[in-house]
């Protein structure tokens, strides 16, 4: 394990002697390159204009969204004065330490898990004052020879409930996106955020993206949504108590319109298949834990 960079730029990089490695940006606790097939394959898009230095939330590899997802409402929650997707994204996480374990169940020997901390105490004066309550989220990011999981431990460290709501936006890196089909979602449904957030039921086994796609499917039954390409599997995306999933892509005129999405063509090299919990949201009582994450296979 390595730690390189300073300040917002400062990063934990974590390589496995078969050569897959993790690199997560303490900004945002992002992770910001997961390699496998011994370090020679990357499995997570980012954009070339990424910000990489703390100004911004990074455009690629997989932003931690909290405690609100995409636009919070309006008013009259508590999320209602924060940005969209919260502040989880935007904030500089601490570094807790790293583990190594002899892996039972996967047989092909070694993982590394790294943790990461964020408190309220450490959030900017602007993120407390707009969700001033007292909370604890621990992200571990596991990394194994195929395969790579994120999971987050969240804490009710203060006297009062709070509601929340949460999601790994991974950025998958795809060859062609005109190859790929998304299945695992058959008969969910799903809210269209592209066609005035009407709600639909996923009727064809497979997703294929020819346009803009921005979907958020809600209380799916199974737990792993898989990416093929060219009908061959390359990702399998393992839920772990989380139910919902967003399918996004921006295509053309989207990916265009965001300064930090490069080149403007890099549409067709990502897909975001992103988990959480954001239909409706989690409470937790003082005291009380949420966990939730995924773990994504490498399926070449
Ligand atoms: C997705 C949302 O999760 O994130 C989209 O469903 C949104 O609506 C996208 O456009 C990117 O969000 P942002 O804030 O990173 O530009």
């Amino acid at each position: 394990v390595d730690i390189s960079g300073t300040g917002a730029s400062s990063k934990v990089t974590a390589t496995l002697p078969s050569g897959e490695s993790v690199e997560v940006l303490l900004y945002g606790a992002t992770v910001t390159s997961w390699k496998s097939s011994g370090g020679k394959t990357e499995n997570l898009w980012l954009s070339e204009k990424a910000a990489l230095d703390g100004s911004k939330a990074v455009r690629g590899g997989i932003p931690v969204v909290f405690p609100v997802f995409g636009p919070p409402p309006k008013s009259g929650h508590a999320t209602s004065s924060l940005p969209q997707h919260g502040f989880a994204r935007t904030s500089r996480w601490e570094f807790l330490g790293k583990s190594t374990s002899e892996d039972a169940v996967d047989a092909s020997g070694s993982s590394v898990k790294l943790d990461f901390g964020l408190y309220s105490s450490g959030l900017s004066e602007e993120a407390r004052t707009a969700w001033p309550l007292d909370f604890g989220l621990v992200y571990s990011v596991t990394l194994s020879k195929d395969s790579l999981s994120t999971v987050m431990s969240v804490r009710n460290e203060g006297e009062t409930s709070f509601e929340f709501q949460m999601l790994l936006h991974t950025y998958l890196k795809i060859k062609d996106i005109s190859k790929v089909s998304i299945t695992g979602l058959l008969g969910v449904e799903y809210v269209d955020k592209v066609l005035n957030a009407s709600t639909h039921k996923q009727s064809d086994a497979a997703v294929t993206i020819t346009g803009e796609v921005d979907r958020v499917y809600s209380s799916i039954p199974q737990d792993t949504t898989s990416v093929l390409e060219d009908g061959k599997p390359r990702f399998d995306v393992v839920r772990d108590n989380l139910s919902d999933t967003v399918v996004w892509n921006p295509w053309t005129e989207k990916a265009k319109a965001m300064g930090d999405f490069s080149p403007d063509t890099g549409f067709k090299e990502m897909v975001c298949v992103e988990v959480g919990s954001v239909n409706g949201w989690q409470k937790l009582d003082k005291g009380e834990v949420f966990e939730g994450g995924q773990t994504i296979k490498s399926l070449l």
